[in-house]
């Protein structure tokens, strides 16, 4: 586990909400295109303070959502709001996680540029995706700003987006049909659609 991003983000967790402004327009509007089947269980990677919870519950009304999250703050400021009706929260590194369940959709929202090994990231996640499930992920914010951002912090500076058709190249390696690839100065979505077997 990466001792240093988790505690960036332990320490952001208490303050967290407060340096956010939530596009939420853009978000739902982002969310609402992904073909997530209702009352599914989705998987909210890289989950900080459950800025997605609602939106998720707006959209889709999973019957569970899984919360992961290295930073265990960050998961606690989640518990405070949401508490645990239809939520587990789970304290780990996506890299390596093992879930009881398996998901519907599992969703990366401004979370993947943190992930150490990108591709084998990935691969472990969606050994956790049902056949016919999403996987996405998804910024409300252009490539550009967000590696800028980043580059300002000395844990973050090598944290890096990829080209989204860098990322959809990886996805369609690992077996999923791309639905979208949408890397512009307003927004950044990858999203795929696990195979079924035929
Ligand atoms: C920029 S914050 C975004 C949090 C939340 N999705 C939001 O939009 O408010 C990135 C989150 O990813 C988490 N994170 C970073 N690397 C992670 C990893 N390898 N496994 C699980 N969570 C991780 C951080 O602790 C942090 O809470």
């Amino acid at each position: 586990m990466s001792q240093d991003i988790r505690a960036f983000f332990n320490e952001k967790a208490p303050f967290w909400d407060a340096m956010q402004e939530i596009p939420e327009g853009k978000l739902r509007a982002l969310l609402s295109e992904l073909p997530i089947a209702r009352a599914g269980v989705i998987l909210d990677v890289g989950s900080g303070t459950g800025v997605l919870i609602p939106f998720l519950r707006e959209l889709f009304a999973p019957s569970l959502i899984v919360e992961l999250d290295i930073a265990e703050a960050m998961l606690a400021e989640a518990r405070k709001k949401f508490g645990d009706d239809g939520i587990r929260y789970v304290h780990g590194d996506a890299k390596e996680v093992v879930f009881t369940e398996t998901f519907d959709a599992i969703i990366c929202y401004s979370s993947f540029p943190h992930f150490e090994d990108k591709e084998e990231t990935l691969r472990h996640l969606l050994a956790f995706l049902k056949d016919n499930g999403v996987f996405a992920i998804l910024h409300t914010a252009s490539r550009e700003h967000i590696n800028a951002l980043h580059a300002q912090n000395e844990v973050t500076r090598n944290h890096l987006l990829p080209e989204g058709n860098e990322v959809a190249r990886m996805l369609a390696g690992l077996g999923l049909s791309v639905l979208v690839v949408r890397d512009t100065p307003e927004e950044y979505l990858v999203a795929g659609l696990k195979k079924g077997v035929q």
